[in-house]
């Protein structure tokens, strides 16, 4: 008998790529989502694309009766939560929002799987719990410190979830950080294409690219790195759908609490993207450099030893294949959309 992931916020840029493999890789899936930041046709994509069927409800996750019907009507084995406002800009403006969101959804959603006795969580964190990092790579017991309020709900949900095992041990609970997810789906199927102009760097090139914005602004060349622009360590998001996948086996196979960086130990600087964004898909990207972004690092990449011998997660695609998958996501969806 396979067992029932519920996926919340299973239509958002990394939980439908996670959707994808779970679904591949045998599991049954139940995905809720109130489409606050995907479409609903991100449902269908995800069945074209594994050949699989799941079960979908619409829904805010705060949303207690629905997932208390959820979890009547199905025999739910593990969790992996989503479901949250996730950009740091609108964060700093609209703190409240994103405090009662974040918050809500993942207090009532761990309440009722108390109710229910499921016991099993893989949480969506993010390398911005470890705020300014004091060297590098960053390790999991590295200080911890945020400088934003999305960064700030992250590093109290792991502080919830922490009391939670202290409390009640028979939970299971994986903490993913995430460093920087780009890319999409190899079908072109699925990816991250934002409504208006896109906070993230990679989104910003791709309209760039197809000249939907004009130039790309660098925010700042005076960083203590190696050419002064902002130092990360991008992820290719099929990676780090795999990083859930093992985060799943980890839970069904211990009972713990730990946390796991989801990075490949690789910092490219934003002029490196834009080369390996310019190489991979034989396009100019213009740029020009600005002043800094307010709240931004020099430099943030992730020591993936410890997902490596915990997990046995390790990212196989690079930069450029990142590139690549990137814009053939927008040059797919532009033809679907002629
Ligand atoms: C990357 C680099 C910018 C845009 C954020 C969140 C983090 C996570 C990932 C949720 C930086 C530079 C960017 C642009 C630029 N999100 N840049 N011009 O800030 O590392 O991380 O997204 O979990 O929590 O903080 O990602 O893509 O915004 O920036 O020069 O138009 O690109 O200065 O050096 P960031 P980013």
């Amino acid at each position: 008998m396979s067992k029932k992931i519920l996926v919340t916020g299973g239509t958002g840029f990394i939980g439908s790529h996670t959707c994808c493999l779970l679904l591949e890789e045998g599991y049954e899936l139940v995905v809720i989502d109130d489409f606050s930041n995907s479409s609903p046709e991100v449902v269908s994509k995800i069945k074209e694309i594994t050949k699989r069927d799941f079960k979908f409800y619409e829904g805010d996750v705060k949303d207690k009766a629905l997932l208390r019907k959820i979890f009547k009507t199905e025999k739910i084995d593990a969790v992996i939560h989503f479901a949250g406002y996730k950009a740091v800009g609108e964060s700093v403006k609209e703190p409240l929002k994103y405090y009662r969101n974040n918050l809500d959804t993942t207090l009532s959603l761990l309440e009722v799987m108390e109710e229910f006795q499921c016991k099993k969580f893989v949480f969506s964190s993010s390398a911005t719990v470890y705020g300014s990092p004091k060297s590098l790579p960053i390790k999991e017991d590295f200080p911890l410190s945020t400088t934003n309020p999305y960064g700030t709900t992250k590093l109290i949900i792991e502080g919830i979830l922490k009391d939670l095992y202290q409390a009640d041990p028979t939970w299971s609970v994986a903490i993913l950080r995430y460093f920087n997810p780009i890319g999409a789906h190899p079908s072109g199927l699925l990816g991250e294409n934002p409504n208006g102009i896109p906070n993230n760097l990679m989104p910003y090139i791709v309209k760039v690219a197809t000249k939907e914005l004009e130039i790309l602004n660098v925010f700042g060349d005076d960083y203590d790195t190696k050419d002064g622009t902002g130092v990360r360590d991008y992820i290719h998001v099929m990676d780090l759908a795999m990083g859930h996948v093992k985060a799943i086996e980890k839970v069904f196979k211990e009972n713990k609490l730990d946390c796991y960086n989801l990075g490949t130990g690789e910092g490219y600087s934003v002029l490196e993207i834009v080369q390996a964004f310019e190489k991979a898909n034989h396009i100019q990207v213009p740029y020009r450099i600005v002043e800094r972004r307010s709240g931004d690092i020099a430099a943030c990449y992730a020591d993936p030893t410890y997902a490596y011998e915990e997990l046995g997660f390790k990212a196989e695609k690079g930069i450029e294949e990142m590139c690549r998958d990137a814009y053939h996501y927008i040059e797919v969806s532009k033809q679907e959309n002629k």
